[in-house]
């Protein structure tokens, strides 16, 4: 079969197309003849530095080193199972590839009313979205809530899900006029620039001069620190990513007065009750089924394009959710 392996870890063109044996299957886990591979951010870390974050060892994201590789990036797809039905699987790495085998506990059968695409924006995406603002940021009715990165995969879907919760106020963040639109219309009350100096004072005077009581945060460094510089009494700052790969330095002092949280966020902790994972994705398919989410859905590469759609998230160009075709070869 035909599969994206890495070599080596490194830039775009250690992502390489090429023949490769077809996974093997033990009893617990289940094959998949694969229709779309999600494109992650993580993708990208695996790439760069062998994180894997869809990979669980020891409670912790795994790690590859040199030796293990080569390795088939990719950690979500929507496919075809052995017995014909479709489904959704977690299948840690292996996704970039024709066929992938996935534990029996990470699959998921996905309702007719739902395209391959649809489906798939709403699984590491929308699950993401889905607990950060249920769980970890307890957002409330009428509270205000900064989404950064709000045009990006697990944004637009937090955009959305945090109208539906009743949120007083979203305030999104994005790098272009393009993407501040977008979030607009799928619910936001007030975009601004994420770029540049000055971001506590956009998110204070985007909240009408309050400070906001809940920030979703996966991009680290300064913007984690002016995220909580604009953090009111008792707000939660949820941190569960750091794309810019800049450090953030803050005082636990800084919490203390406020009263305010940093909340933590790893997808796979959520995933150790697979009955609650069933339920909330049925509640996403639901609610995208009747029209009340939208999954924004980008560009579908060839699966040996898979350099062209990890350099479009570098560039901080993508829309929603990108995802890899393994059903169309492309160039090589
Ligand atoms: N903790 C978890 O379990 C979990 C699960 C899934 C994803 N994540 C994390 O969530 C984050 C977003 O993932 P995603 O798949 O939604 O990504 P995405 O679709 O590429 O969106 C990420 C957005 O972050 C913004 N950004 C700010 N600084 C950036 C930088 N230096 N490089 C790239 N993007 C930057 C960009 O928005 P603007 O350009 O508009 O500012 C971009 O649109 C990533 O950090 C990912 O690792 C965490």
């Amino acid at each position: 079969m035909r599969a994206i392996r890495i070599h080596g870890f490194g830039g775009v063109d250690m992502l390489v197309h090429e023949e490769v044996p077809r996974p093997e299957v033990s009893g617990d886990e289940v094959l998949i003849d694969v229709a779309l591979a999600g494109v992650n951010y993580s993708d990208t870390r695996l790439r760069e530095l062998g994180r894997q974050s869809t990979v669980e060892v020891d409670g912790a994201p795994g790690r590859l080193r040199e030796a293990d590789l080569p390795v088939i990036p990719g950690g979500e797809v929507i496919g075809v199972d052995e017995t014909g039905r479709r489904v959704l699987a977690l299948c840690g790495s292996g996704g970039y590839a024709q066929r992938v085998q996935a534990r029996r506990d990470r699959v998921f059968v996905v309702p007719d009313a739902l395209s391959d695409a649809e489906a798939l924006a709403l699984f590491i995406h929308g699950l993401t979205a889905f607990y950060l603002c249920r769980v970890s940021a307890r957002l409330a009715r009428d509270e205000s809530i900064v989404i950064h990165g709000a045009a990006g995969g697990i944004g637009a879907i937090a955009v959305q899900l945090a109208k539906i919760a009743g949120a007083g106020r979203i305030i999104a963040t994005a790098s272009t006029e393009k993407k501040r639109a977008l979030a607009v219309s799928l619910g936001a009350d007030v975009a601004t620039d994420s770029l540049g100096k000055g971001l506590a004072e956009r998110l204070v005077h985007a909240n009408a001069g309050s400070r906001v009581d809940v920030v979703l945060e996966a991009v680290g460094g300064t913007v984690f620190v002016e995220s909580l510089a604009a953090l009111a009494r008792f707000g939660r700052l949820v941190t569960y990513g750091s794309s810019s790969g800049q450090p953030s330095e803050v005082e636990p002092g800084a919490f203390l007065i406020g009263s305010r949280s940093l909340v933590g966020f790893w997808l796979l902790d959520f995933f150790h009750d697979t009955q609650d994972v069933t339920r909330s994705l049925a509640e996403l398919f639901e609610l995208a089924a009747t029209g009340r989410v939208k999954p924004v859905l980008g560009p579908i590469y060839p699966l040996a394009a898979a350099a062209e759609a990890h350099d479009a998230i570098a560039r901080r160009e993508v829309v929603g959710k990108i995802f890899l075709d393994p059903r169309t070869p492309g160039a090589d």
